[in-house]
């Protein structure tokens, strides 16, 4: 059993995956509700398994508020400068998540830049692997708070709520939500979802990390078509959303070899036509279970969250639901992946508590099967404690 269990989880190219964007993000920034709430969009992931990373802006008293940091690159700076001439200086950053490390990295640097704002972080930060003091890895200690234990930003204006925390054994599982109340917008980080089949537009600037997943072999040339975009999109959505979906086989070395290195393709751009991936006939199916129409997103929990955090703490995810499905006005979830903004409403939350309590929310079994046999060895060997401790 255990060594079936080993063979499911092998996935040795991992650790040698080139970082992608490399040195280089760009950053689209897009008005999400007139003059009250943007959103910065960066590309971030490991061998063109590259997802949009969002942080977002939102207008309180007389400045701004960044939730979810990026880093701050020179574009997004200006772009920064250009909300800051009209709306005031940045009076607040915060971090709202207490493991998601894609969310953290770019926090120092911002804090340093904006040496006035005031930096909340969600309780129980820690660091992978080993904990360091905040000051150490640069977050300055002096205008550092901690939600909920030294109060909250604009409580006039925004609801902040918790999921979690959930101990993880290596550190805690804890997001911190905010409800914008005159918007009625809900701005989390990674707990809630939403897909949609159109790639989204940070993929203008540079579309090669879908036209890379579009084709099924390494001897194919990268293609630019609307086809192979949407097509590379849904592949690189199951490829993040379940590290390794069911209908991705991986070939043999030599067949890989054997397709590499042709004429066209011997470049960084192509992988030198290193395609190291198998798609099986039906993949698509397994797409359209969690990617919904433009004009309609499958509003989801995340499968990563469902299956590595949460098997053991329906009872938090459900609570902290019902807590949000009251908000008064509830209008537009804001996430810091994927789709944004989506119609949240009342409706819709009570939708996703039905889900889970039919057991509908699991609906890609097979191609969480990975995520489920990685939880299952993590709390075998014990890693992933047998109780809550909070
Ligand atoms: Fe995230």
């Amino acid at each position: 059993m255990m060594q079936e269990h080993k063979n499911k989880m092998n996935w040795p190219w991992w650790p040698l995956f080139p970082l992608y964007p490399y040195g280089t993000k760009k950053t689209i920034n897009k008005e999400l509700v007139p003059n009250v709430i943007w959103s910065f969009e960066q590309l971030q992931g490991l061998y063109y398994v590259a997802v949009p990373i969002r942080m977002t802006v939102l207008k309180v008293d007389d400045g701004l508020m960044l939730i979810n940091p990026i880093p701050p690159t020179e574009e997004v700076i200006n772009e920064i400068k250009k909300l800051t001439a009209i709306h005031g200086q940045v009076k607040t950053i915060v971090l709202p998540t207490s493991s998601g490390l894609e969310h953290k990295i770019g926090l120092p640097a911002l804090a340093r830049y904006f040496e006035d704002a005031e930096i909340w972080l969600s309780p129980g930060q820690w660091s992978f692997p080993i904990n360091l003091p905040l000051s150490f890895i640069g977050i300055p200690k002096r205008r550092t708070r901690i939600l909920f234990e030294d109060g909250l930003p604009f409580e006039a204006l925004c609801d902040w709520s918790s999921l979690g925390p959930i101990d993880l054994g290596l550190g805690r599982f804890q997001e911190v939500s905010c409800f914008h109340k005159p918007t009625g917008s809900l701005i989390v980080t990674d707990s809630i979802i939403g897909i949609d089949e159109n790639p989204p537009d940070i993929f203008d600037h540079d579309p090669t990390p879908l036209l890379f997943h579009s084709r099924d072999r390494g001897d194919e040339q990268l293609i630019d078509t609307n086809k192979s975009r949407k097509k590379g999109w849904a592949r690189l959505v199951l490829f993040s959303i379940f590290l390794k979906p069911n209908k991705l086989k991986i070939p043999s070395i030599s067949e890989i070899y054997r397709f590499s290195f042709y004429k066209g393709l011997r470049n960084i751009k192509s992988h030198f036509g290193i395609y190291p991936f198998l798609w099986q006939e039906d993949w698509e199916k397994s797409a359209q279970k969690i990617i919904g129409k433009t004009s309609s997103p499958i509003i989801q929990i995340a499968p990563v969250l469902q299956k590595l955090i949460l098997p053991r703490s329906v009872d938090i995810l459900k609570k902290w639901l019902e807590l949000i499905k009251d908000f008064d006005g509830l209008q537009l979830l804001i996430s810091a992946h994927y789709s944004a903004p989506i119609k949240f409403t009342r409706t819709e939350c009570e939708k996703l508590i039905a889900e889970i309590d039919s057991g509908e929310w699991d609906m890609s079994k097979e191609d969480s099967e990975f995520l489920s046999i990685l939880y299952k060895r993590l709390f075998d060997l014990g890693i992933i404690p047998k109780e809550n401790k909070y």
